[in-house]
């Protein structure tokens, strides 16, 4: 097939095929909205939906923030959880909202805003949901018109010459104005790339060089770009891989692109029956994890590994060195037995039930592109957000930064580490029984040690709080932290951008 006949097909179906009829017929009620507000949890704040847009507001600060991270924290993650009554049954499904922390010494700002995708403008003035999401068919929803149809900007951030990209993994990049939260539209990179699926989890090498993917699922097609520091994409190509599964994110090397693929693969068939796009894939455990690396330089250059089954969200980052026998990457990642969590405990706390299922583990992973063979080895910690000095992606790094601490009866993590993943040594900050701590990133500081600055829910004050920690003193508790006379939902990624 030829690469414009293979761009027609990602653009015209985005990465999410069209739908058959609906399984579920106009008028049915579920209670998921009833049983949430009826639970008698705490925590449930973190998944209330707020009922509009957040303006600017100073937050109480105790101590003060450090220079170096004075800049703005982007977050962002799903807010908008039901609409009319109804309310969606997975976490990942709600509207983004795109949060600014303005971070100035002892000064510190919020605003909070949803992103105004089309699917949010149509679904608010119309008082209820007019298509699907990631999980939830509502009632009575139309099949969507293009993936972009059901974009709602939820996952992470990429900020970009002024611009913050609101990310999605399904469509496009949509734009926001870093200063005012404004919605400015979604991004087309080329015209023949619109409405192409856009990852949440660009890669930014150290010289500003932008990698990042997308996943066809109906198609089996990995898109690739290549953007240069200034914005312009440099190169976009899509490559075919069999039974290409549910990629959330990657890593790059200085040389390769590197791609993790847990089993958990889309059955077109489920779609046309009235699955959800999360309940149309299917977990096959014989296909293993496969690892696909991808030449930087020519895409065309690929080469796949396989590892024991597992599934992944997240990448910390990968880096490769040279041995006689050829290059070897390394690739630290978080993985869990298999995907239960995605289908069950991601899935209830939409109606404010927690259901504990495997936990993430910190794992680190080496290809070795001499012999084909791949290797890993599970480091005893529980893991998500994985974040790193941004200066070392691609390259050799040790340390990183995580959330970690599970609990029996609360969601999520409740303190943030960071960890040697070559020693093993962690040390780590417990936000305590009554929070839920979310990704804190890395901040560097020339030459010193650097900062880590993230978010945490303090759902026994119902209130969110944002905390600077010293690097190398984590254990020792924030040096800073601002208050905000609020809770906001809890959210998925961000990213620190310098004053
Ligand atoms: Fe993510």
């Amino acid at each position: 097939m030829e690469r414009r006949e293979l761009l027609r097909l990602l653009a015209t179906a985005g990465a999410l095929p069209l739908l058959a009829p609906l399984a579920r017929a106009a008028g049915t009620t579920d209670d998921w909205q009833a049983q949430f507000e009826a639970a008698d949890v705490p925590w449930k704040i973190g998944f209330a939906t707020p009922p509009g847009d957040l303006p600017l507001t100073r937050a109480t600060v105790r101590g003060r923030f450090p220079d170096a991270v004075a800049g703005t924290l982007f977050r962002i993650g799903p807010a908008g959880h039901d609409l009319g009554g109804e309310r969606y049954h997975h976490w990942f499904d709600g509207d983004g909202m795109v949060h600014r922390f303005v971070i100035e010494g002892a000064d510190v700002r919020h605003q909070g805003r949803y992103v105004a995708t089309p699917k949010r403008v149509a679904e608010v003035k119309a008082g209820r949901h007019l298509t699907e999401a990631f999980g939830t068919m509502p009632p009575g929803v139309e099949p969507p018109t293009s993936a972009d149809a059901i974009n709602v900007a939820n996952t992470s951030v990429l900020p970009m010459q002024g611009e913050v990209l609101a990310l999605w993994e399904g469509g496009s990049a949509t734009r926001i104005d870093a200063r005012t939260l404004d919605t400015l539209g979604v991004k087309t990179w080329r015209a023949d790339l619109a409405g192409m699926p856009f990852s949440a989890h660009p890669k930014v090498d150290p010289d500003g060089t932008v990698w990042n993917f997308g996943v066809s699922s109906g198609q089996s097609l990995l898109a690739l770009y290549e953007i240069a520091p200034g914005g312009a994409l440099r190169r976009a190509a899509v490559v075919p891989v069999p039974e290409l599964p549910m990629v959330h994110d990657f890593a790059v090397t200085a040389r390769h692109l590197v791609f993790l693929m847990p089993p958990l693969v889309y059955d077109s068939k489920r779609k046309e029956a009235g699955a959800s796009f999360l309940d149309a894939h299917v977990w096959r455990p014989e296909l293993g994890m496969r690892a696909l690396v991808v030449d930087k330089q020519d895409w065309d250059k690929r080469q796949l590994f396989e590892l024991p089954a597992g599934f992944l969200f997240h990448v910390g980052n990968a880096w490769e060195e040279d041995t006689p026998r050829g290059a070897r990457i390394h690739i630290d990642y978080v993985r869990t037995q298999n995907a239960e969590s995605v289908f069950t405990s991601n899935r209830e706390v939409m109606r404010a039930r927690r259901v504990r299922r495997n936990e993430p583990r910190l794992t680190v992973a080496t290809l070795d592109l001499g012999t084909g063979k791949a290797t890993q080895r599970e480091l005893p910690l529980e893991a998500e957000f994985p974040r790193i000095d941004p200066r070392r992606v691609g390259l050799r790094h040790r340390q990183v930064v995580h959330a970690t601490q599970t609990r029996a009866d609360v969601p999520g993590f409740g303190a943030v580490a960071r960890t040697d993943i070559e020693s093993g040594r962690s040390q780590r900050f417990s936000y305590g029984a009554q929070a839920i701590v979310e990704e804190h990133v890395f901040v560097p500081d020339g030459a010193k040690a650097g900062w880590v600055l993230g978010t945490a829910l303090d759902f026994g004050r119902q209130r969110t709080v944002l905390s600077c920690f010293a690097a190398d003193h984590l254990a020792a508790g924030p040096v800073a932290q601002a208050t905000l006379p609020y809770a906001l939902p809890l959210g998925l990624h961000g990213a620190f951008v310098k004053a």
